[in-house]
């Protein structure tokens, strides 16, 4: 279970988020920038239309949305304004597209997912029927670093929740949505305060080998 955090003194910590849809993440995460150290300098969405981007608006945060191009890939567009923002780690937040390994290799061990499942449980889609249908008595949410394969990459940290009887997929997704909003904001925390960090390759925790996810409950 995560320690009390320690602060330390931290520089500007930016961070660019994806995302492709509703934006509840985004919105958590624009709220808890303050208390964990980080600031989101750039909002990219592939749906002009996302309603996250309302979110980034009122924060006076710049978006930028575009069309997703899959024979694109480079994605030197996106590129180009990541780096314009000096974005030090990127942020997928329901964004519904698996980027292209290029994009990935660029920005190796610089880019961050959310993912409704226990990791290396139900990777994909319907993670919270999938449960359902197993009849888990636990479910979760997982925050990993992204490589090319769909929900892959090494995982930084989840949070477990319980599975009450006669729950409906709703219920679930509801349930694991509200917590998957402090589990974001604290492990970016987390990676803005050095705490977790890569050393020679190898995935750290208070420099330590991370041997198992960081477990945050609240
Ligand atoms: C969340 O369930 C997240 O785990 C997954 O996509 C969903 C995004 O929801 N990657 P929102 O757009 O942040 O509300």
């Amino acid at each position: 279970m995560l320690q009390q955090p320690i602060k330390m003194m931290s520089n500007s910590f930016n961070i660019c988020v994806f995302i492709s849809g509703t934006g509840s993440n985004l919105e958590a995460l624009l709220k808890k920038q303050e208390e964990n150290d980080y600031n989101i300098v750039l909002v990219i969405s592939n749906k002009k239309n996302a309603k996250g981007l309302d979110f980034a608006k009122q924060y006076d945060i710049p978006t930028y949305t575009f069309k997703w191009d899959k024979s694109d890939d480079k994605l030197l567009h996106l590129q180009e304004k990541i780096n314009k923002y000096q974005t030090d780690l990127i942020v997928l937040a329901g964004f519904m597209r698996i980027l292209p390994t290029q994009f990935t290799n660029d920005f190796n061990n610089k880019i961050i997912n959310i993912h409704p499942s226990l990791l290396p449980k139900y990777k994909g889609l319907h993670t919270h029927q999938r449960a359902l249908d197993n009849n888990d008595n636990i479910h979760g949410a997982t925050v990993h670093y992204v490589n090319a394969q769909l929900d892959d990459g090494e995982i930084i940290s989840q949070i477990i929740i319980s599975i009450e009887e006669n729950m409906s997929e709703q219920q679930l997704a509801e349930k694991l949505l509200f917590r998957e909003h402090s589990l974001y904001p604290r492990t970016i925390g987390l990676i803005a305060q050095n705490r977790v960090e890569w050393i020679n390759d190898t995935l750290c925790f208070d420099q330590k080998t991370l041997e198992k996810p960081i477990e945050i409950n609240d």
